[in-house]
């Protein structure tokens, strides 16, 4: 059988076994031969992109509230990793621009997943946008969302980079939805569509990554109905598998 060559992204990092969505995350990521590394992005009160999942601090930092209701400089008195463990105290949340230009020296791609209220999908786009632009980086970045409003507008613009939209649930008549918004992605959660769903947007050359495998059987499985990729928070072993199959 031809080998498979479905891509690993490293989700969060590496980060079940660094705190995620931070430097260190990403640096002990790239030491694998990972296809990609997804992080989460969301703006700050002042309206910079920086990397952390949820919307509030609570729970990877020792700040309080809503990341958007917070200055970059107020978010940069938090430590982004003493929650996981004292070991890491010093690593903060990163900037977008941190990212891009550390990612600079490497091939593997970023997967920008943007997450922002609806009133704000323009600013972050156009942050982002920016930022992409500034570096020169639009080869390497893969877009997504679950805002599919905002993946159909920048798929509107004509931009060259990719994108992809993600769902949470099983979706009607898939093929004709994705198709909809613009987008040739389809990042999914891994439970809720079943190989015979999937198959047909393979086929209409869809590239669809399942999210997020954490599992070694359900990564077997995945790598052997060959889908574009596979988000997981175990991508050295992900990668081992993938070697065996
Ligand atoms: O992009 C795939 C996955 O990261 C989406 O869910 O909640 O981990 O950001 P979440
Ligand atoms: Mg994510």
């Amino acid at each position: 059988m031809k080998k498979v060559h479905t891509e690993v992204f490293a989700h969060r990092g590496l980060s079940s076994l660094y705190p995620e969505n931070t430097m260190i995350a990403f640096k002990a990521a790239a030491k694998l031969p990972i296809d990609g590394i997804e992080l989460d992005v969301q703006l700050t009160k002042d309206k910079i992109p920086v990397i952390i999942h949820d919307v509030t601090l609570e729970r990877t930092t020792e700040g309080k509230g809503m990341v958007r209701d917070h200055t970059l400089d107020q978010l940069m008195t938090y430590s982004a990793g003493a929650w996981y463990s004292e070991q890491f105290r010093q690593e903060r949340i990163p900037t977008l621009e941190e990212v891009l230009i550390w990612a600079k020296d490497y091939t593997f791609r970023l997967n920008l997943e943007l997450k922002c209220p609806s009133w704000e999908r323009k600013e972050m786009w156009e942050a982002v946008k920016h930022l992409i632009d500034h570096h020169g980086m639009s080869d390497r970045i893969l877009i997504s969302s679950f805002d599919h409003v905002l993946i159909a507008s920048i798929e509107q613009e004509a931009t060259t980079v990719e994108t992809a939209v993600i769902v949470v649930a099983g979706l009607f008549k898939p093929l004709s939805y994705i198709q909809s918004t613009g987008t040739r992605g389809f990042h999914y959660f891994f439970p809720m569509m079943l190989d015979g769903e999937i198959k047909p947007l393979m086929e209409a050359g869809i590239s669809v990554r399942p999210y997020t495998i954490n599992d070694n059987q359900m990564m077997k499985q995945a790598f052997q109905s060959r889908v574009t990729g596979i988000f997981t928070d175990y991508p050295h072993v992900a990668l081992q598998i993938r070697e065996e199959i």
